[in-house]
């Protein structure tokens, strides 16, 4: 092994900007929503990328990517199939973690929140954004099941594109959004001598009001 393979010897000094509960700002989506900004400025791949969390019937933490495709004062919205191991765990629990990460800037924010479906209207808006291929895609997999090969799913796909012809394609009902309604939020940033700065958001109220205190690292 080579020092560039050596994981214990890795280091990184984090000389970024710092962050202080006197500077953020009072909402924290609309941290969050600087932050993002910020990971476009800085060219980070798939800026709205981040790992869900989530609880199976057997108790293990489950987690994944996904990308997160709306921001507002309710809080993240993300898609998927609705039949999905994901989306069971999400029903039964109720409750999820999300976590961004833009290593560029060397943060990352971490969201706890009670989940529900997104209205319907609002996952057939966005169904009829996506291109044709992932409309097709999304009638074709069923997501998380075990399937005999990836021929079979060519062939399932081929077979739904004909179906459709040139029809234009209305979402499945086993497939659209989820909203999650944070509780808690962590925005952490690195700092030097892994002096890293933790600002951490939390409500009583629903969101109505946000309590800010800073963690140490
Ligand atoms: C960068 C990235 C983005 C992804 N975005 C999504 C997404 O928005 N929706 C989705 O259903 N799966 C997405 N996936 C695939 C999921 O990670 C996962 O494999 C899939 O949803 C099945 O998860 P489950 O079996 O736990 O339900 C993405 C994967 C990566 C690496």
């Amino acid at each position: 092994m080579n020092d560039a393979d050596d994981l214990a010897s890795r280091r990184f000094e984090y000389e970024t900007l710092g962050l202080d509960v006197a500077d953020v700002a009072a909402d924290p989506v609309a941290q969050w929503r600087l932050w993002y900004d910020e990971a476009i400025s800085a060219g980070c791949t798939e800026p709205n990328a981040f790992v869900l969390a989530t609880i199976d019937d057997q108790q293990w933490p489950q987690a994944r990517y996904l990308l997160v495709r709306g921001a507002d004062s309710r809080g993240f919205s993300f898609f998927t199939n609705y039949e999905s191991a994901k989306s069971q765990q999400l029903a039964v629990c109720g409750r999820a973690s999300m976590l961004f990460t833009w290593l560029q800037l060397h943060r990352q924010v971490r969201v706890l929140g009670d989940v529900q479906r997104l209205p319907e209207p609002e996952s057939d808006a966005y169904f009829a954004t996506r291109p044709r291929g992932s409309q097709i895609g999304a009638w074709s997999s069923p997501q998380s099941q075990p399937i005999p090969d990836r021929g079979w799913l060519e062939a399932r796909f081929q077979q739904m594109a004909e179906t459709f012809g040139d029809e234009a394609i209305v979402r499945p009902a086993f497939w659209g959004g989820w909203l999650l309604r944070p509780r808690l939020f962590e925005f952490w940033q690195g700092r030097p001598s892994r002096l890293h700065d933790r600002i951490a958001y939390s409500t009583d109220d629903d969101g109505a009001s946000w309590q800010i205190s800073r963690l140490a690292p």
